[in-house]
């Protein structure tokens, strides 16, 4: 395959460790059984995903300290290319306890490190050698700590400046919002983050579909609302589609937005219809859902679902 690459951004890059804990408890030793170690961040994820179907990626962020020469080994493991901006700070690491008896998942956030504004401008002027190759940009996650909230904006703005290069946004909160009028591609919320954007409960298909509506008035050029079992719903100025994935026993749903994210890039680069797009995206994130892994897809579980996901133009 001679597509473009796909440029990934991670600007608050971690260090993902998953410990398995039999009856983990606070205020004692625990001891894990199993340990996973990969980069991650949630476009690292999507990188990830792209790289398993068979995506050229690169991917871009920052990185700092040994938690960052471990992110870069892991994505070059995976032939992803590492191209990340050094930044003062050591990586996070983001720590995640499955606890297979009771059947809980602890979660231990750190921010990341602290970046200032020359670090901002060192990140574009990458992000402006970078993007003028690609053939889709993909920016998903939080912003780290001392990066305005408008940085998204002028990502996308820069990517369609730089060669009309689309991008593929999934955030939330006031990094989305702030983006919108730039004009993203795709945005990707999913049922929770369409309620804090459209600040209201949203209880009927028929209230998400109108905050979708609204969502794509602001500016992007695709809505999808993921959700979760339930599927996609897409919106776009001229129709709309559901698509919905068979029924699956899940064991790990985390990583399935961003499978889906994958998935839809994957789609859209290598030129498949709005039914073709949709049902591999939609057949990534189910897929991710039957690995216990975050953002790791078996090819024949994608290639197997794709035939059986079911889509419906709504409008
Ligand atoms: N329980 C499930 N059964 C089948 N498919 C699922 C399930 N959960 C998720 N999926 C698939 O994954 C897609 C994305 O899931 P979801 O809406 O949960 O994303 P998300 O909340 O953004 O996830 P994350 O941010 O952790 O990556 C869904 O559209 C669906 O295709
Ligand atoms: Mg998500």
């Amino acid at each position: 395959m001679s597509t473009a690459p796909i440029l990934t951004v991670s600007l608050n890059a971690a260090v993902d460790v998953v410990y398995t804990i039999d009856r983990f408890a606070p205020d004692t030793i625990n001891t894990a059984t199993d340990v996973q170690r990969m980069a991650g961040g949630k476009a690292n994820n999507v990188a990830r995903v792209l790289a398993s179907l068979g995506q050229r990626v690169i991917a871009t962020g920052f990185t700092g300290g040994a938690a960052g020469r471990f992110i870069v080994d892991d994505l070059t493991r995976r032939r992803i290319v590492a191209d990340f901006e050094e930044s003062g700070g050591e990586n996070r690491t983001c720590t995640t306890i499955i606890d297979p008896t009771s059947k809980t998942v602890t979660e231990l956030r750190e921010r990341g490190p602290v970046l200032t504004p020359a670090d901002a401008e060192r990140f574009l002027a990458r992000f402006r050698r970078l993007v003028g190759g690609a053939g889709l940009v993909i920016i998903s996650g939080s912003l780290p700590p001392g990066i305005a909230a408008d940085f998204y904006r002028e990502l996308v703005s820069e990517a369609w400046r730089a060669g009309q290069v689309r991008t593929l946004l999934d955030a939330c909160g006031e990094p989305l919002a702030a983006a919108l009028s730039a004009q993203p591609y795709f945005v990707k919320p999913n049922l929770d983050e369409l309620q804090e954007w459209a600040g209201a409960a949203l209880p009927t298909d028929h209230h998400i579909l109108l905050a979708a509506r609204k969502l794509l008035k602001a500016g992007p050029l695709l809505v999808g609302v993921s959700l979760g079992a339930r599927g996609l719903l897409l919106v776009s100025e001229s129709a709309d589609w559901w698509a919905t994935p068979p029924a699956v026993e899940p064991l790990n749903t985390v990583g399935s937005g961003d499978s889906l994210v994958a998935g839809f890039a994957t789609g859209l680069l290598t030129g498949l219809d709005a039914d073709g797009i949709l049902r591999l995206a939609v057949a990534c994130g189910t897929a991710n859902a039957l690995t216990r892994a975050v953002a790791e897809v078996r090819p024949e579980d994608v290639e197997q679902l794709r035939g059986r996901v079911q889509v419906r133009k709504v409008r």
